[in-house]
C-alpha cells in the first residue's frame, strides 16, 4: 500500500508541477502590477523581476499534499487499528512547512530582524519535535568504533547511546539551520531553486535506495520512515524544479525568502520524520562551509552589508566577488584575528588602504559565492551558478560515499 501511494504521490507531483508552470506564467504580470519585484542587481537593466514568486509554488506544495494526505490511510479508514501517530507525524510536518512559508512571506514583504528569523522557526519546530516526542521515536546515536576502542581502557562504552534531549536540541538546531542556510547561500540567477533541487533530488534518492535496502517489508520501521520522507519531497522537488527553471539564468522570477525558508524547512522536516538528521548535514555541506564562513559578519565582528551578493561589471558582462570596506578602527578583536588566520591560508582577499587620513580596511564578502570568485577569478552569472551546483553535486557524491561507504568503517551498526 505504501508503495502505491508513492505512486499517487509521484502523479500529484507531476500534477502539481503542471500547475506550478501555469499559475507562475500567470501571476507573473500581476507581481509586477503590485509592484512585487526585486531588480536583478547583475544586470545593466536593473530589470524588476517578480519576487517573492516561491509563494505561488509553495501554494501549490500544501495543495498537493493537503489532496494527498487521505491516499496512505485509506485502508485503515474505519479501523480500531488506524495509525494515528503516522497521520500525526505528516500533520506535524505540515505545520512546520507552513509556519515557515509564512516567516518567509512576511520576511519578503517586512525585512525581519535576525532575532525574529531565528525564534520563530525554533518555536515552529517545537509541534514536530512533541510529536516525534510522544511517538516514541528513538533518540540514541551509535557510538564510533574507533571511538570505544580508543576509550576502552577506561570505560566500556556500548554500540549506542541515548541521548535524551540533547538529542531533541540538535534536531531544533538542524531545523534552525536549514530554514536559514539556503537564503544566506543566495544572490545569483538560480542558486536557490539550484541548490534546493540537488538537495532534494539527492535526498530522494538517498531515501529511495533505504527503501530499497529494507526489501519488501513494509512493517518495518525504517521502511515507513523513509516512504514519509518521500511523500514530502516529490512534490517540493517537482515544484522546486518549475520554479528553477523560471529562475535560471537569466531569471524571469525570483524565488524570495518565502521559498528560502519554506525548502531549508521542508528538508528539515523530511530528515527529522526520516530519522536521518545527521546524514542531512553531508547534503548540506556547501551550505555549512558557507555558514561557517559568513559567521564574522554574521554575528557582527566584522561589518555586513545589506547585500553579500557578487559585483557585476557591465563592460565584460561578468561578475567578481563583492567587497565590503570599513575603518579598521571598526574591528573587534575577534574579528581580527578571524581575518589573520583566513588571510594566512589564502581563503580571504584583504587589502588595507588610506583615506582621510584613517586606514581602512577592504576585504571579500564572507560567502562561498564570492570565495569561489577569488579563486577561479570574474566569471559569467551563469557560469558561476553552473560552478556552484557541480561543487554542491559532487558534495551529494560525497554525502552518499560517507554515508554509504566510510560510515560502515566507523560504525559496527549503519542503520
Ligand atoms: C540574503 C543575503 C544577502 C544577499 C541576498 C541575495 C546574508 C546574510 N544575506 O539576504 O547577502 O545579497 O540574500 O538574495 O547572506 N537578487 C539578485 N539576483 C538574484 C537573486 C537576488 O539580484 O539572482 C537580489 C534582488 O535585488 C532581490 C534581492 O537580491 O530583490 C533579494 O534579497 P533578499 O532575499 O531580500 O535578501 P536577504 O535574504 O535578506
Ligand atoms: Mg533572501
Amino acid at each position: 500500500m505504501s508503495l502505491l501511494s508513492l505512486f499517487i504521490n509521484a502523479g500529484l507531483s507531476a500534477v502539481g508541477a503542471v500547475i506550478c508552470y501555469r499559475l507562475i506564467l500567470d501571476y507573473i504580470p500581476i507581481f509586477i502590477a503590485r509592484k512585487m519585484y526585486g531588480n536583478d542587481q547583475c544586470k545593466v537593466s536593473n530589470a524588476p523581476v517578480p519576487e517573492p514568486m516561491g509563494v505561488i509554488c509553495a501554494a501549490v506544495y500544501l495543495i498537493v499534499m493537503f489532496v494527498f494526505i487521505p491516499f496512505p490511510f485509506i485502508e485503515w479508514i474505519g479501523m480500531d487499528t488506524f495509525p494515528y501517530a503516522k497521520l500525526l507525524a505528516i500533520l506535524s510536518g505540515l505545520i512546520s512547512i507552513s509556519t515557515a512559508i509564512l516567516l518567509g512571506f512576511a520576511d519578503d514583504m517586512l525585512d525581519l530582524r535576525w532575532r525574529h528569523k531565528l525564534l520563530f522557526p525554533t518555536l515552529s519546530s517545537l509541534p514536530l519535535l512533541m510529536v516525534y516526542y510522544v511517538s516514541g521515536n528513538s533518540t540514541t546515536v551509535i557510538v564510533p568504533t574507533i571511538v570505544r576502542h580508543l576509550v576502552q581502557p577506561f570505560v566500556v562504552l556500548p554500540i549506542t547511546i541515548n541521548i535524551s534531549f540533547i538529542y531533541y536540541i540538535f534536531m531544533g538546531m538542524v531545523i534552525v539551520f536549514c530554514t536559514n542556510a539556503i537564503n544566506i547561500l543566495a544572490g545569483i540567477n538560480g542558486l536557490e531553486s539550484g541548490q534546493s533541487l540537488v538537495i532534494s533530488a539527492s535526498v530522494s534518492l538517498f531515501n529511495l535506495v533505504q527503501v530499497y535496502r529494507f526489501g519488501a517489508d513494509e512493517n518495518a520501521a525504517g521502511f515507513w520512515h523513509h516512504i514519509i520522507s518521500l511523500y514530502f519531497l516529490l512534490p517540493f522537488t517537482a515544484c522546486t524544479a518549475v520554479l528553477f527553471y523560471f529562475n535560471k539564468y537569466p531569471s524571469r522570477v525570483f524565488v524570495g525568502d518565502t521559498f528560502c525558508y519554506w525548502s531549508g524547512m521542508t528538508l528539515a522536516v523530511v530528515s527529522i520524520l526520516g530519522h536521518f538528521s545527521k546524514t542531512l548535514m553531508l547534503f548540506f555541506i556547501p551550505q555549512t562551509i558557507n555558514f561557517l564562513y559568513s559567521i564574522p559578519q554574521l554575528f557582527h565582528l566584522v561589518p555586513c552589508p545589506r547585500h553579500r551578493l557578487p559585483k557585476y561589471d557591465a563592460e565584460s558582462d561578468t561578475v567578481s566577488m563583492s567587497v565590503a570596506e570599513f575603518k579598521k578602527s571598526q574591528l573587534k578583536t575577534l574579528g581580527s584575528i578571524f581575518i589573520t588566520i583566513c588571510r594566512s591560508i589564502r581563503i580571504l582577499y584583504v587589502e588595507e588602504f588610506e583615506k582621510d587620513g584613517e586606514i581602512y580596511v577592504r576585504m571579500n564578502n564572507l560567502t562561498i559565492i564570492n570565495l569561489v570568485l577569488k579563486f577561479f577569478g570574474p566569471m559569467h552569472e551563469s557560469s558561476l551558478n553552473g560552478l556552484l551546483m557541480l561543487i554542491q553535486m559532487l558534495c551529494s557524491c560525497l554525502a552518499f560515499f560517507i554515508r554509504f561507504y566510510l560510515a560502515s568503517l566507523f560504525y559496527d551498526v549503519v542503520e
